[in-house]
C-alpha cells in the first residue's frame, strides 16, 4: 500500500548516469564496449574461456574510474535522498562508485561493483582497487585463479532482487535515469511499478527508449541538466504536502 503521507520514491539508474563523468556507456554506436564485444568480456563462459581478457578488461575498468568524477546528476541525487521525506531507494545497474562518493546510502548496486571481488571457491566478497590476475591468490582461501570481478554478467541473476521487489510494491514515484531499458530485469521495473498502482513513472534519458511508452513523463536531455532540475521540482512539490 502507498504512503498516506509522504510518496516512497524509487531511482532506476543506468549508464547514462555515468556518461558525462567520463564512464562509457553499454551501447554506443559501434555495439562495442570500450571495443569489445559484451559476450567477450561479460559473460561466465567469457570468464572460464579466456579468464586473462576479462581480468585484464576490468582491470583497466577499475584503473580508469580513478579518472572519473561524479557529475551534478550523482550530487542531485544525493541532495534528494537526504532531504526526501518518504521512502527512498536508488537501484542502479552501474558499476561505478560515484553514487557513494558524494555520500549516497540508500543505494543498491544490482549489477555488482567494479571495486569489488568475490572468490569463487570460498565466495568471500572482498573491496579490492588493484589489478587481479590469473595467479592471485584469495586473500581468504589462498586458492590462486578463483577471484573473479563481482560484476553480475549476462546469464547471471542480478542482486538484491527481492529488496526491490518489494519497493516497487509500495512506489508512488518512479524514477528511471539513463538505461536504455533493454536488460530484464531492470527493464521491466517500470511495468511492475505501474502494475502495483505506481502512477507517476518518469524517464530521463537522452532520448527515447524501448520503454518510453511505459512512463507517465519524458524529460529528453543530458542527465547532469535534467535530473538537477527534476530533483528541484520534486523536492518543492514534497514541501507542498
Ligand atoms: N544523460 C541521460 N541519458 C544518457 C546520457 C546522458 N548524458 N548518455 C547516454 N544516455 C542514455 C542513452 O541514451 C541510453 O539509453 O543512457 C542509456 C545507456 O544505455 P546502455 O549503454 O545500454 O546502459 P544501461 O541501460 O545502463 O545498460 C544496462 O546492460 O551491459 C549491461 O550490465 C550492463 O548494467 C548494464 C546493463
Amino acid at each position: 500500500m502507498a504512503s498516506l503521507t509522504h510518496p516512497n520514491l524509487v531511482i532506476l539508474s543506468g549508464a547514462g548516469l555515468s556518461a558525462e563523468s567520463g564512464v562509457a556507456t553499454f551501447r554506443g554506436t559501434d555495439g562495442l564496449w570500450e571495443g569489445h564485444r559484451i559476450e567477450d568480456v561479460a559473460t561466465p563462459e567469457a570468464f572460464v574461456r579466456t579468464p586473462e581478457l576479462v581480468q585484464h578488461f576490468y582491470n583497466l575498468r577499475r584503473v580508469a574510474l580513478k579518472t572519473v568524477e561524479p557529475n551534478a546528476a550523482h550530487h542531485a541525487l544525493v541532495r534528494l535522498e537526504n532531504a526526501w521525506p518518504g521512502g527512498f531507494l536508488h537501484v542502479t545497474q552501474n558499476v561505478d562508485d560515484l553514487n557513494e562518493r558524494v555520500g549516497a546510502k540508500r543505494l543498491l548496486h544490482m549489477h555488482g561493483q567494479l571495486k569489488k571481488v568475490r572468490c569463487v571457491w570460498c565466495r568471500t566478497v572482498l573491496d579490492w582497487e588493484s589489478p587481479v590476475t590469473v595467479d592471485t591468490p584469495c586473500p581468504e582461501c589462498g586458492r590462486t585463479g578463483k577471484l573473479r570481478p563481482d560484476i553480475v554478467w549476462f546469464g547471471e541473476m542480478p542482486y538484491y532482487i527481492d529488496e526491490i521487489m518489494r519497493a516497487l510494491e509500495t512506489v508512488d514515484i518512479f524514477l528511471c535515469i539513463g538505461t536504455s531499458g533493454v536488460v530484464y530485469p531492470a527493464a521491466g521495473f517500470v511495468r511492475l511499478a505501474a502494475e502495483h498502482g505506481c502512477q507517476r513513472l518518469i524517464e530521463v534519458n537522452l532520448k527515447p527508449t524501448g520503454i518510453t511508452s511505459h512512463f507517465t513523463e519524458e524529460r529528453h536531455g543530458p542527465a547532469s541538466i535534467e535530473v538537477p532540475r527534476l530533483v528541484d521540482e520534486l523536492l518543492a512539490e514534497s514541501m507542498r504536502i
